[in-house]
């Protein structure tokens, strides 16, 4: 509120008309009615001002309804001390991820301007063949595209036809959280209704994103997955494993070692989750989700498991796995798509997070297991801070509680 006073002061004292009152002489005899008039005048000044702020707050409020209460009032400060002195009417909160033409009547290669989704995907010129048989099928379904080159190789994609339709984003062995964090920010990508942010090594043979979109919306899910075809993925999570008589599914069954999945569970592995290779967010789920990806820690580890807390209600029912749409796993070990070196089973183990990333396929031997030990190692190290640092904002935040503490075995 300390913002909010400081911002008003100045803006009174600015004010002509106050100016104007302060410095006039009045006689004696009109200066009553004159003062009182003035008195008035302030009054309703200072009333309309009010209710300006009191509208600027609750717009706020709305932008960041995510955002901590220990927080909300730092993000107000800045955007009113930094924005306040424009007129209101043009201030532009938002942006989009269209390119437009540069004059009306220019030839700009894609014409519709009705993206509703946006399909971001990490990609090295290797997997080249695979991402434009993925890009083809969102293409045909009018997303829009962003490649982030994790490789430094854009102009190997210029020769597909679609190239000029994407918007490609390079820098050089980043990871798709790293990237994700830096250009997809939930008001640059706020007229997207869903945001797919998927790995390159994703076999789309038997996935349709439109009637993929349909079943998401129909179900209510905000944060989904298509479910992986067995038989020719890489599997982590069993709960990503389709089901070939269902439509989708919320939760998966297991009761071996320590792992207990029944109806009962409430939380991962069981149930309220997905795993980071092909993650679809809604709108809200991604804001949400934005704000939980930590700068610092790239490979994203331990991230999948907090997902559901951006499910924006009950996880059980909004997240969830689609397998009338499914894809296949290839596992190619890269920046841009989960690595091999996961165990099947790793579910047993919480630690088994998304996306961990190995890269290299040219070098050989030794050098190859060398580079995905040592950024497995990097994964693991950055997932026990991951959870640390979760721990420390739950510890600290006395405003916060769990939505999903009361409710039992929450963890099987
Ligand atoms: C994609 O956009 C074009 C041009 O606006 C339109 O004709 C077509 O029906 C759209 N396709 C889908 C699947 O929405
Ligand atoms: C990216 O990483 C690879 C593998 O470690 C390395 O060979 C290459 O030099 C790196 N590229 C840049 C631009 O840092
Ligand atoms: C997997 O392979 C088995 C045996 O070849 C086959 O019966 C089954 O239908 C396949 N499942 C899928 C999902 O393709
Ligand atoms: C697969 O889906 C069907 C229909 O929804 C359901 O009856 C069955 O229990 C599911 N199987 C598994 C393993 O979850
Ligand atoms: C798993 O959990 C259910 C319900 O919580 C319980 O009834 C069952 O005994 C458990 N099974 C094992 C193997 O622990």
């Amino acid at each position: 509120m300390k913002g909010v006073r400081s911002w008003r002061s100045p803006s009174l004292s600015k004010n002509p008309f106050l100016d104007a009152a302060g410095s006039r002489r009045f006689s004696s005899k009109s200066f009553t009615s004159f003062g009182c008039f003035i008195l008035l005048f302030m009054l309703f000044l200072i009333l309309i001002t009010m209710k300006h702020q009191y509208e600027h707050i609750k717009m706020d409020n709305t932008w960041y309804p995510f955002a901590s209460t220990k927080q909300r009032p730092q993000i107000m400060m800045t955007h009113f001390d930094h924005i306040h002195s424009l007129p209101r009417g043009i201030v532009e909160s938002t942006s989009d991820m269209e390119l437009k033409p540069l004059w009306e009547t220019s030839t700009l290669t894609d014409k519709n301007q009705n993206h509703k989704a946006l399909l971001a995907i990490p990609v090295g010129i290797k997997q080249k063949k695979n991402v434009n048989a993925m890009v083809q099928k969102f293409l045909a379904e009018n997303f829009s595209i962003i490649l982030f080159h994790y490789d430094g190789n854009v102009d190997g994609w210029h020769d597909l036809g679609w190239s000029d339709r994407a918007i490609h984003i390079l820098a050089h062995n980043q990871t798709k959280w790293w990237f994700a964090k830096r250009f997809l920010h939930p008001d640059v990508v706020s007229i997207y209704d869903y945001i797919f942010l998927w790995d390159e090594d994703l076999g789309v043979e038997n996935f349709h994103p439109g009637r993929y979109l349909r079943i998401m919306k129909a179900e209510g899910l905000e944060i989904s997955q298509p479910a992986l075809d067995p038989n020719q993925s890489e599997i982590h999570h069993r709960i990503t494993i389709r089901n070939k008589t269902g439509k989708v599914h919320r939760r998966m069954y297991a009761s071996r070692g320590s792992l207990n999945c029944s109806d009962a569970s409430m939380g991962p592995p069981c149930t309220g989750w997905v795993e980071g290779m092909a993650p679809v967010f809604s709108r809200a789920s991604w804001h949400c989700t934005w704000h939980l990806i930590q700068n610092d820690l790239i490979h994203g580890w331990g991230l999948d498991m907090k997902l559901g807390y951006c499910s924006q209600g009950d996880r059980t029912k909004n997240v969830g796995v689609i397998d009338s749409e499914f894809i296949i796993h290839l596992g190619i070990p890269s920046l841009g798509g989960s690595s091999a070196n996961k165990q099947l089973s790793s579910e047993s183990n919480e630690a088994a997070g998304p996306a961990d990333q190995s890269m290299v396929t040219k070098v050989q031997g030794e050098r190859v297991i060398d580079l995905r030990s040592q950024i497995r190692r990097q994964s693991t190290a950055e997932l026990e801070i991951f959870r640390k640092r979760w721990d420390r904002a739950v510890r600290d935040d006395k405003e916060w509680a769990d939505p999903y503490k009361h409710k039992k075995g929450a963890n099987t």
